[in-house]
C-alpha cells in the first residue's frame, strides 16, 4: 500500500466556501426542461406544470444557483417568445440544437420554479442574434419596479414582484465557431462592454459574466481572455470558464486526472486577469464564474443533434455516468473549492437528463446518476472556511498531463459548528493509497462519517430499473487523537466528517 499525507491547519484559509460554486445549469436543450423540470401532464406535477419529483432531487442535490436558458441555446433566443398567455407563443426553430422550441416554458415560468426550489437564478442574454437593445429589455423586465412599460408588461403577466436578478452572463461562448453570432474577441469585448455599462445604468449593482473561453483547448484560449478583459475589464465583475472531460480512447488514467487541466485554466486566466488589472492601474480583481463544467462524452451518438426533422424535446446528451464519472466529477469539485479566492461562482452543466446528476423518464421515474452523489455530499458538507490543503503524495505517469500527484484534496472548516469536511481522490488507477492527515492544529478530533465512491465496479451505473447501483458507501477511515488515516482504493473519492473531540 502507498502512502500520503498532508496536514490540516484552519489557519491556513484560501477563501470562505462560496454557496455559488454549487450551481447548476437548465438549458433549453433536449429534455432539460420539457420532462425534465416542467411536465405538466406527469402524475407528479404540481398546477404549475413543475415536477415535484424531480424538485426533490434538486434540493436533496443542493444547488444553490442555476443559469438559464442557455448555454448555445440562448444566442438565438427571443426572450419575448416566452412570456404572456401560453397559447399565443410561437413555436420556433431552436438552431443550435435543431429542435422545435414551443417555448411553453419561458423567463416566468423558470423564475417560478428556481423561486421554490430555493436556488439564485443566474441568467444568460442573447449577444449572438441581438444585441444591447434586447439585454435592455430582459433586464428591465425582469428587475425593473417602477411603472416602465415593461414592468407593466411583467406585471400583466402575472409576476407582480420583480425577479430582482443578480447575476448575468453577457452571452455565451461566443469564442465558439458553432455559436450562433460568432465573434472575434475583439468584437465581443467592445460588446461585452458597451451592453454592461447600460446594463449599468439601469443597476449598478449587477454582478456580470464577461463569456471566457469555450475550453483550455481552443485555439484563442489565452488571447481571446486578454482581449475581452482589456476591452471590458471596467465593466464587468467575472469571466466565464467552460470545461467537459472524457475518457478518450480507453486513456482513464488520463480522465482520472482531468482536474489537472482544471487547475491550469483557472490559474491561467487569474494570471491573465491580474496582467490586465495591473497594465490598467485597476483596483479590482477579476473572478471566474465556471460556469459549465462536467463529465461529457462528445463524441457519442447521444450528442448528435437530429439532422432533418425539427423534434419537440428530443433526447439529446443523455449520458448515462458512471462511477469513473462520479469520481471525476468529486475530483473536479476539489479543484474549484482549492480555488474559491478566485472561483466565484460555478454551474455543473446541466441539471436534468442532459449530462446531467438527475434524469427522468417522461411520465415515469426520476433517480440520480452516479455523479449525483459526489456534487450532493460536497454541496452539503463544504461549510465554512476552504483550507489549503498540501498533500505528499506519491505520483504516477499520465498520457495527457505527465507526471501527477496520485492523491489531491481539499478540506474546510466550518469555525461556529466546530465540524470540519475533508474531499480527497485518488487518481491512480491501479494503486491503493493511505492518505494521513495531521489534524493537530485542531487537537483531539473524531470522525462523524465518512463515504466513499468508486474503487470498485468502475463501470457501473445507475438506471431507472437499477437506480443505485453507484451509491457512497462507508469509508474505511480510522481515527487516532488528531490522526486520520483514509484508505483510497485506485480510482476512488472519499469525503469524511469530523469534529473536535
Ligand atoms: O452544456 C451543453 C452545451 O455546451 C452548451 O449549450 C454550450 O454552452 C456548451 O458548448
Amino acid at each position: 500500500m502507498l502512502r500520503a499525507s498532508m496536514t490540516l491547519d484552519p489557519a491556513a484559509v484560501v477563501a470562505p466556501v462560496r454557496r455559488r460554486t454549487f450551481g447548476s445549469f437548465v438549458e433549453h436543450l433536449g429534455r432539460c426542461v420539457y420532462t425534465g423540470i416542467y411536465e405538466p401532464d406527469h402524475p407528479k406535477a404540481d398546477d404549475q406544470g413543475f415536477r415535484t419529483d424531480v424538485a426533490e432531487l434538486v434540493r436533496e442535490l443542493g444547488v444553490s444557483t442555476i443559469r438559464y436558458p442557455g448555454g448555445n441555446f440562448v444566442s438565438g433566443y427571443r426572450w419575448e417568445d416566452g412570456v404572456g398567455p401560453v397559447e399565443s407563443r410561437p413555436r420556433r426553430l431552436d438552431l443550435a440544437w435543431h429542435s422545435l422550441e414551443t417555448n411553453e416554458f419561458g423567463t416566468n415560468e423558470f423564475m417560478a420554479w428556481a423561486r421554490a426550489q430555493g436556488v439564485e437564478p443566474m441568467m444568460a442574454v442573447n449577444l449572438g442574434t441581438r444585441g444591447i437593445q434586447e439585454a435592455l429589455d430582459l433586464l428591465e423586465y425582469c428587475n425593473a419596479r417602477g411603472s416602465s412599460a415593461l414592468a407593466n408588461l411583467r406585471r400583466s403577466h402575472g409576476a407582480v414582484e420583480p425577479h430582482a436578478v443578480t447575476m448575468w452572463c453577457l452571452g455565451n461562448e461566443m469564442d465558439g465557431p458553432w455559436q450562433l453570432g460568432h465573434k472575434t474577441a475583439t468584437e465581443y469585448g467592445r460588446l461585452a462592454a458597451e451592453t454592461a455599462r447600460a446594463m449599468r445604468m439601469i443597476d449598478p449593482d449587477l454582478v456580470l459574466v464577461a463569456c471566457g473561453s469555450s475550453g483550455s483547448g481552443m485555439p484563442t484560449f489565452g488571447e481571446w481572455e486578454r482581449t475581452v478583459l482589456d476591452l471590458a475589464y471596467n465593466e464587468i465583475d467575472m469571466i466565464s470558464a467552460h470545461a467537459y472531460y472524457e475518457e478518450k480512447d480507453g486513456d482513464r488514467t488520463s480522465f482520472l486526472a482531468s482536474a489537472v487541466d482544471m487547475d491550469r485554466f483557472i490559474d491561467t486566466v487569474a494570471g491573465i486577469a491580474d496582467g490586465v488589472k495591473e497594465a490598467k492601474g485597476g483596483t479590482k480583481d477579476i473572478a471566474i464564474s465556471f460556469d459549465e463544467w462536467n463529465v461529457w462524452y462528445i463524441t457519442r451518438p447521444e450528442s448528435e443533434v437530429p439532422k432533418s426533422e425539427w423534434p419537440r424535446a428530443p433526447r439529446l446528451l443523455e449520458d448515462v455516468h458512471s462511477a469513473t464519472d462520479a469520481v471525476v466529477v468529486g475530483s473536479l469539485l476539489i479543484s474549484l473549492l482549492r480555488h474559491s479566492d478566485r472561483v466565484h461562482a460555478a454551474s455543473l452543466a446541466q441539471l436534468v437528463n442532459v449530462i446531467a446528476p438527475i434524469m427522468t423518464e417522461p411520465g415515469g421515474d426520476a433517480w440520480r446518476q452516479a455523479t449525483f452523489h459526489p456534487f450532493a455530499l460536497t454541496s452539503r458538507h463544504a461549510r465554512g472556511d476552504v483550507l489549503r490543503a498540501t498533500v505528499d503524495s506519491p505520483r504516477h505517469e499520465t498520457a495527457r498531463f505527465g507526471g501527477v500527484a496520485s492523491v489531491d484534496a481539499v478540506a474546510t472548516w466550518d469555525a461556529e459548528a466546530a465540524e470540519g469536511a475533508l474531499f480527497a481522490v485518488n487518481r491512480d488507477p491501479s494503486e491503493s493509497i493511505e492518505l494521513t492527515v495531521d489534524a493537530s492544529a485542531l487537537g483531539r478530533i473524531a470522525l462523524l462519517d465518512g463515504n466513499l465512491l468508486g474503487g470498485v465496479d468502475l463501470d457501473s451505473r445507475n438506471t431507472a430499473a437499477e437506480p443505485d447501483r453507484v451509491v457512497p458507501r462507508p469509508a474505511e477511515v480510522r481515527v487516532g487523537g488528531s490522526r486520520v488515516t483514509i484508505a483510497l482504493p485506485p480510482a476512488s473519492w472519499a469525503m469524511i466528517r469530523f469534529t473536535r473531540e
